[in-house]
């Protein structure tokens, strides 16, 4: 099992190439089964779900290629051959539910299995099924696969979300894009990979209007062209790095983003007392000296992204001060808490929230990567200890940050990739 090993204590200093946004490339690659024709989509980040998503798209019969080198995929969606995602991909990827709208709307049925949850919580898809069903989609549970059916083809409708769910959003657009007539979503998702999904549609000819707000038109189109987007920046990568390089008392640029994809993130980061310079295409966050205890919750976009929850954590625990972090968006987002208490971290946990007592002194430790950002978090704590700290299972790790330890040891971190005996 591979593991990093992090010594921790140098000020990490310099600039980092932020990568495309996994949470943007998984939809848009999806939406290349909405038409016959070749896609072309760049800045794709070479990562674990990225080629998982390829092997769910060939199953169905999208010939793809992927260049790791210049991060382009080609997507032909000529032929669909299928329209079953099958267990043993949805059960590595929940995000293959989004093949739901797209082949709906192409096909008129679908079979996906039921992603089932994950460490961070349930993760029903009952906000997605709804919203379909509005546009005269129909499903049936069985044997662990939802079966979705729209024999008469998709119907332009209004899809009122109970709650501004990301994926519920994605799949609606998806399907309304090719629905016969226009569609309203309400309540949608804003954050910025909603926009990004709704860009790459309008590059395939989609008619939408409204990405972004909470209120979103569609008019459906009876085909699509071949898609040729560039993904966006990926904001919760950026963050980790800003994150860094203050938990390490330096200074970290990350390149190829815009200050607007961070929102709230640096606003809390200069709450924090970090010195926030915001450039045209970049962002720098310089240690100024000390961090200041922070109170935040996580929420829908513009709200604080609950992606970027447990890095903060960690940043929380050298503050001068006690910090509540309250997780309002997932039910079990906080299993980096005992990991966290290993490297020698003041934090209770009560309910949604996490009181976080700093600043403390980290001591290196064996600790093991639960989720994603959790696995962040613990490198980041990793960074700022005293002596070793060995994370494992950084699978979890390898599924949302490209070669974060390559972009880390540039920026001055002793950290490499190994494997446990
Ligand atoms: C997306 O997940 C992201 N994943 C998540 O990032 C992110 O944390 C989340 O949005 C919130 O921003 C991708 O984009 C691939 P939701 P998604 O639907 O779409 C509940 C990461 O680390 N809900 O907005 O699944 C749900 O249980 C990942 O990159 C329902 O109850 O998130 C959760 O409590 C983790 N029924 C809340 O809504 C539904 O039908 C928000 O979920 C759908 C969601």
């Amino acid at each position: 099992m591979e593991k990093l090993r992090i010594m921790g204590g140098s000020r990490l200093e310099g600039s980092v190439g932020i990568s495309g946004a996994k949470n943007a490339a998984l939809p848009i690659l999806f939406a290349t089964l909405l038409s016959t024709e070749k896609s072309t989509i760049r800045n794709v980040p070479a990562l674990a779900d990225i080629r998982t998503t390829l092997k769910v798209l060939e199953a169905l019969g999208v010939r793809t290629s992927f260049d790791e080198n210049s991060h382009t995929i080609l997507a032909d969606g000529t032929l669909i051959e299928s329209i079953e995602a099958p267990y043993d991909l949805v059960r590595t990827m929940r995000a293959s539910v989004l093949t739901l709208g797209p082949l709906l709307a192409r096909k008129g049925e679908a079979k996906v299995s039921l992603p089932g949850g994950c460490a961070i919580g349930a993760r029903p898809v009952d906000f997605h099924l709804s919203a379909l069903e509005a546009l005269g989609a129909s499903f049936s549970i069985e044997n662990g696969y939802i079966h979705g059916t729209a024999k008469q083809g998709l119907r332009g409708g209004i899809m009122k979300l109970p709650f501004p769910s990301v994926g519920a959003t994605e799949n609606a657009l998806m399907a309304a894009a090719l629905a016969e007539g226009t569609s309203i979503i309400e309540n949608a998702a804003r954050e910025p990979e909603i926009i990004d999904l709704s860009e790459a549609l309008r590059t395939m000819g989609a008619e939408i209007e409204g990405a972004g707000d909470s209120s979103i038109a569609i008019r459906g189109k009876a085909s699509l062209r071949g898609m040729n987007h560039t993904v966006a920046p990926d904001r919760v990568e950026a963050a980790t790095f800003l994150c860094a390089g203050l938990i390490t008392g330096g200074s970290v640029e990350t390149k190829g983003i815009a200050p607007g994809f961070l929102g709230s993130a640096l606003d809390t980061l200069e709450k924090m007392g970090a010195r926030i310079e915001r450039m045209p295409h970049s962002v720098r966050a310089s240690f100024s000296g000390s961090l200041e205890p922070v109170s935040l919750e996580t929420a829908p976009f513009p709200g604080f992204p609950t992606d970027m929850q447990a890095q903060f954590m960690a940043l929380a625990v050298r503050a001068n001060g006690q910090s509540t972090i309250k997780e309002s968006i997932f039910e079990n987002r906080f299993m980096h808490v005992p990991e966290l208490c290993r490297l020698g971290a003041k934090i209770r946990v009560q309910g949604s929230v996490a009181v976080v007592d700093g600043p403390c002194a980290l001591t290196g430790a064996t600790v093991m990567a639960t989720d994603l950002r959790a696995s962040a978090s613990l490198i980041l704590a990793g960074l700022a200890a005293k002596g070793e700290t060995n994370v494992r299972r950084i699978y979890h790790l390898d599924r949302g940050y490209e070669r974060i330890e390559e972009k880390l040891q540039s920026l001055g971190a002793n950290i490499q990739r190994d494997f446990d005996k």
